[in-house]
């Protein structure tokens, strides 16, 4: 196994070692676990399958944007079983699995902007009637916990004053621009979400995730730290789509998943942000900390440049600045995420190096 990979799993199981004795027994089930962050649950739940004491574990995907090259390695081991589905309108009766004692993760949805954009409706069905579905095909069960991946997209381009932004802030959002069909659904479904959990008392929880990268990430994604490495994996200057400023904290991979289960353990209905609150920093200072990150590890010759998208809506209703206030998840998931982004580019760069990826 990858090293870094393999590290990172060691530190999601010891962040999450104090409530992990909740998974034994259990029974998980898995959407949109062919992605970037179902790259690390798969590895995640197959690494400590036995551990941690579950059952069984399901997952499905539609490979909307294709079938990732790290899946057969991960099914070989056997212990998880794949099914290709789609949760808009698939039988989800037929997808043979113990439904007692489950956690239920529903992260099929596309997340990044280009290709959501190009599959807007489909990314309104999965995450309203997808989601919808599956709790109908859940609430009679007895549900441990269903995690619905909501995203920090539903704040919107805050205010100003809203920057950092905590959980109770309502957002500003455009419902009809080209990112309305991901921010809006996102916000709909945990409409959906708080009103199943009232209705039929479920430990539904939402995380909202702030800019997770690292490896798992197709460097064809067209996210900007998948665009980076790419660029500097390839040894080409590092393409800037913008004018730079606009600011984000990115959260590594393992301190986001580490989160998002403890949100699916907590085992009551709430809402957290999943990110890091520090550094804020541009997509400037970003591409310069991938420039000195490769320069560093490979003797990297390009630099940093601006150009315009070919895409016309690239930067429609962009947010200028997205930063988390963390403290309703540090105070009650104790959660505590450590890894500062110069280290996390760093390891996403040495992931892809060793992994041989282009
Ligand atoms: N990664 C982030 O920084 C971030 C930020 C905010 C929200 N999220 C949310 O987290 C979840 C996972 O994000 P990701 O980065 O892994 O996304 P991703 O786009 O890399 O992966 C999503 C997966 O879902 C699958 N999928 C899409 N529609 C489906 C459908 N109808 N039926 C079955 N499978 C379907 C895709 O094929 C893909 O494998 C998404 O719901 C996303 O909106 C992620």
């Amino acid at each position: 196994m990858n090293s870094i990979l393999k590290e990172d799993l060691e530190n999601i199981y010891k962040n999450i070692e104090q409530e992990s004795k909740k998974f034994e027994n259990s029974n998980i089930f898995i959407t949109g676990c062919c992605g970037f962050l179902g790259y690390y649950f798969l590895n995640f739940f197959n690494f400590y399958k036995e551990q941690l004491g579950i059952n069984s574990i399901v997952a499905v995907d539609n490979f909307q944007v294709g079938k990732p090259h790290w899946l057969q390695e991960i099914l070989k081991d056997g212990k998880i079983e794949l099914e290709e589905f789609d949760i808009i309108d698939g039988d989800l009766s037929k997808i043979s699995r113990d439904k007692s004692n489950s956690f239920v993760i529903h992260m099929a949805s596309i997340a990044s902007p280009v290709f959501y954009r190009k599959y807007p409706i489909k990314t309104i069905e999965a995450n309203i009637w997808g989601l919808k579905r599956l709790l109908d095909d859940y609430k009679d069960e007895s549900l441990r916990g269903f995690l619905f991946f909501s995203s920090s997209e539903i704040y919107g381009d805050p205010t100003p004053e809203n920057i950092p932004t905590p959980e109770t802030y309502r957002g500003n959002v455009n419902t009809i621009g080209p990112r309305a069909c991901y921010d809006e659904s996102k916000r709909f479904g945990e409409t959906i979400c708080y009103e199943y959990a009232k209705e039929y008392n479920l430990p539904i929880a939402l995380a909202r995730p702030f800019n997770n990268y690292g490896p798992g990430m197709k460097l064809g994604d067209k996210r900007v730290p998948a665009d980076f490495a790419k660029a500097v994996i390839n040894n080409e200057d590092i393409v800037i789509l913008s004018d730079g400023k606009p600011t984000r904290t990115f959260c590594y991979i393992s301190d986001a998943i580490t989160g998002y289960l403890k949100v699916l353990l907590y085992g009551k209905f709430d809402v957290f942000n999943i990110g890091i609150s520090k550094p804020e920093i541009s997509i400037l200072e970003l591409a310069r900390i991938y420039e000195a990150k490769a320069k560093k590890l490979f003797d990297y010759k390009g630099t940093v440049k601006y150009q315009v998208s070919d895409e016309k809506n690239y930067l429609t209703d962009n947010p200028n600045r997205r930063c988390p206030i963390i403290t309703k998840a540090e105070l009650l998931l104790n959660y505590k995420p450590e890894i500062f982004v110069e280290e996390g580019v760093e390891r996403f760069l040495k992931y892809i190096v060793e992994e041989g990826i282009k």
